[in-house]
């Protein structure tokens, strides 16, 4: 194993489903044979709108433990809640001072979620307790997809203002970009993206039961038309359930393509339903097979180590800004 290290993190917020599944998911469990890998449930990201805290506990547990149920392996990667680790927030204070206002102010994330709840302080400067995150670990590579660019600009840009002014601390970190399925679309639109806020029957949940896994997609939203095309633009319907297919059965999008052409939407549908419930049964069974006392032991020994190592960039960042 390299010690080239990577990071990623996910809100726990909703329900994980099959994008975050596709999306990132398996480019976390993917990246553990070639990096070691730091993935966090950032909890802290997720105060930026409002939680009730009763509900807010059960989404963090149950965020860390769908992450362990897709096969992050706590014997070789971390795993651990953002605020357990109090270096983020600390190193996010020191990174503030470098970042410019306008910048913050045209990230895209910052101008939807600050129309939609009000704008608050921690939207501005989520992009920057981002940053930190990476950064606190000197991590070489952050697993993220397309609407993440902007905001792995901006860490790469603190870290080269930061080395800028103050000596080579930080390396500057690259995207890594998933090959697949980078865009899982809603079952109901297929012109929209899946998504945790959308109505349940949109998407289909790491959780679901066969039942409402079958369910669901043989009612997903198809085209007008009988024959079973890869066409984004005629036919993002079928296209949508074609990669998802493809994603399960590990075959080429062309050859189902070829092999379902023209045997009709609705065997269609069966057979990537079937791929479906076979590839999210496993999920859902560690999921629901795993104990509380588990996932909190590999939370807080996840977050012993991960404060050892922020403790070393931290002393690296305290001798060179003069804090010491
Ligand atoms: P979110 O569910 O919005 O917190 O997204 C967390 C991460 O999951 C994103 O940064 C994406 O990498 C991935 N993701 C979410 N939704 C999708 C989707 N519909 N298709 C592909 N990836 C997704
Ligand atoms: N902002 C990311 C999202 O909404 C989550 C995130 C927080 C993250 N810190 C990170 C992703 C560091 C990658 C690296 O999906």
């Amino acid at each position: 194993m390299t010690n080239k290290r990577v990071f990623s993190g996910m809100q726990p917020t909703g329900e994980p489903h099959l994008g975050n599944l596709i999306g990132a998911f398996s480019n976390w469990v993917s990246m553990q044979d070639e990096y070691f890998s730091i993935y966090c449930v950032v909890d802290l990201h997720a105060m930026t709108v409002p939680n009730e805290p009763a509900q807010f506990v059960e989404a963090r547990h149950n965020l860390a433990k769908m992450i362990l149920a897709v096969g992050v392996d706590p014997g070789r990667s971390l795993l651990y809640y953002q605020s357990a680790v109090h270096h983020h927030a600390e190193l996010s204070w020191i990174l503030s001072t470098l970042a410019g206002l306008g910048h913050l102010e045209r990230m895209t994330q910052f101008k939807e979620k600050s129309d939609k709840s009000g704008q608050n302080l921690g939207l501005l400067s989520y992009p920057v307790l981002q940053a930190a995150d990476i950064l606190i670990h000197k991590v070489h590579a952050v697993p993220v997809g397309d609407d993440q660019a902007q905001h792995l600009e901006l860490t790469r840009d603190l870290a080269e203002r930061f080395n800028h002014r103050f000596g080579e601390v930080f390396p500057i970190p690259e995207r890594i970009t998933p090959e697949i399925g980078a865009r899982v679309m809603s079952l109901t639109d297929p012109t929209s993206k899946m998504s945790k806020t959308d109505a349940p029957k949109s998407r289909i949940d790491l959780i679901d039961t066969t039942d409402q896994i079958v369910k669901k997609i043989k009612s997903a939203v198809t085209d007008t038309g009988s024959v079973v095309a890869y066409d984004w633009e005629g036919q993002p319907g079928i296209s949508n359930l074609l990669e998802i297919f493809s994603y399960f059965t590990g075959r080429p999008i062309a050859d189902l393509a070829a092999e379902y052409e023209t045997a009709g939407y609705g065997t269609f549908k069966v057979a990537v339903a079937e791929a479906v419930a076979d590839g999210v049964g496993p999920i859902r069974e560690a999921y629901l097979g795993m104990s509380d006392e588990e996932v909190a032991g590999v939370m807080s020994s996840s977050a012993e180590r991960a404060r050892s190592m922020a403790d070393d960039t931290m002393a690296d960042v305290r001798s060179a800004t003069g804090l010491t």
